[in-house]
């Protein structure tokens, strides 16, 4: 009965994304902070991709789940930055329902594979530190792509499960959803059926595609806590922890994130301080992965060092031929 009422009503074909407010003077400098981290996430990530798939040394395991996870994150950061930026600039803060729905639809689908990603990345490390002699065995081209093929499936499983429901969902206003990008929680918010069953499958999702490949991790972690700490020389130990320390921390990060931003529910006094806080976070951990590998390992400095110095030889022998 209720629910033929509503859908007599006229259903919302926009949301605003209100963002950070409307404050001018904000809006720009807020532009100029989020334009400087694109740039440098999508340059750090890329090149990533490129030095994986084209220099031979970087044709392990490893940086295949390297090079997949920078992919991942190039696009991760691009469902939500381009949109975020051009709102910045024009004010415009609309976004068609269609554009939400797919907005919700990119960010499910890479967050999961991200977790499974970071599951089977963790996988590796544990082969590679608990059992090393058998670990090229093991970790065979095969199961490498197995393992990162499964958490692409499954992301995109997640993806079409969820978006498919919140499909079924009818909106008929307010449609001003009080966040930066369309997410679960705000978009609950503003919907006018019965959320009861959606709850009980988000949970489901969430448990299946969160929970699970962070059990995975921590497992895999454990493993490999076990095994360095029964090595009994410190330089042995030293050594096996920095094969695995910038995952580690890259883990930490993603999960520390998720925590942050879904696990504490934003009291109203410091709602827009959680709000920068979460959108940091979400738009940070991308930028900083690249970073962490490549300070953390001699292999990626070197090898950024030997493209960078062949990039400028080459772009200066152009001068050459230029000139003379
Ligand atoms: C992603 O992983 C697959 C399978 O391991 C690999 O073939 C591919 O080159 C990887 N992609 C990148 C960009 O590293």
């Amino acid at each position: 009965m209720a629910n033929t009422d509503w859908r007599n009503q006229t259903s919302i074909t926009n949301f605003i994304l209100l963002g950070f407010g409307n404050v001018l003077e904000l809006q720009i400098l807020l532009f100029l902070v989020f334009l400087v981290i694109y740039i440098m996430t999508m340059s750090r990530n890329i090149l990533i991709v490129v030095l994986v798939v084209a220099d031979q040394h970087f044709h392990t395991p490893m940086y295949f789940f390297l090079g997949n996870l920078s992919c991942l994150e190039t696009c991760y950061t691009s469902t939500i930055l381009p949109r975020m930026l051009g709102s910045f600039l024009t004010g415009d803060r609309a976004i068609p329902f269609s554009g939400c729905i797919t907005q919700y639809y990119s960010f499910v689908f890479l967050a999961s594979t991200e977790c499974y990603l970071l599951a089977a990345m963790s996988y590796d490390r544990c082969l590679a530190i608990c059992k090393p002699l058998h670990y090229a065995a093991l970790m065979n081209s095969r199961s490498c792509l197995w393992l990162t093929a499964e958490s692409w499936i499954s992301g995109f499983l997640s993806g079409i499960v969820s978006t498919l429901s919140m499909c079924q969902l009818i909106f008929c206003g307010p449609n001003e959803i009080d966040h930066f990008f369309c997410d679960f929680v705000p978009m609950m918010k503003l919907t006018c059926s019965d959320i009861h069953l959606m709850k009980v499958l988000a949970s489901t999702l969430f448990l299946i595609f969160s929970l699970i490949p962070f059990l995975l991790t921590v497992t895999s972690y454990i493993y490999i806590i076990l095994t360095i700490l029964s090595i009994p020389s410190t330089t042995g130990r030293k050594k096996a922890f920095s094969t695995c320390s910038s995952h580690l921390i890259v883990v930490t990060l993603f999960y520390g994130t998720i925590t942050v931003v879904y696990m504490f529910p934003a009291t109203h006094r410091l709602k827009d301080l959680s709000k920068v806080f979460s959108d940091f976070f979400t738009v940070l951990t991308p930028m900083v992965n690249p970073l962490i590998y490549s300070l953390r390992n001699k292999e990626v400095k070197e090898a950024m060092r030997k493209a960078l110095k062949k990039y400028i030889t080459f772009q200066s022998s152009k001068i050459g031929v230029f000139l003379g």
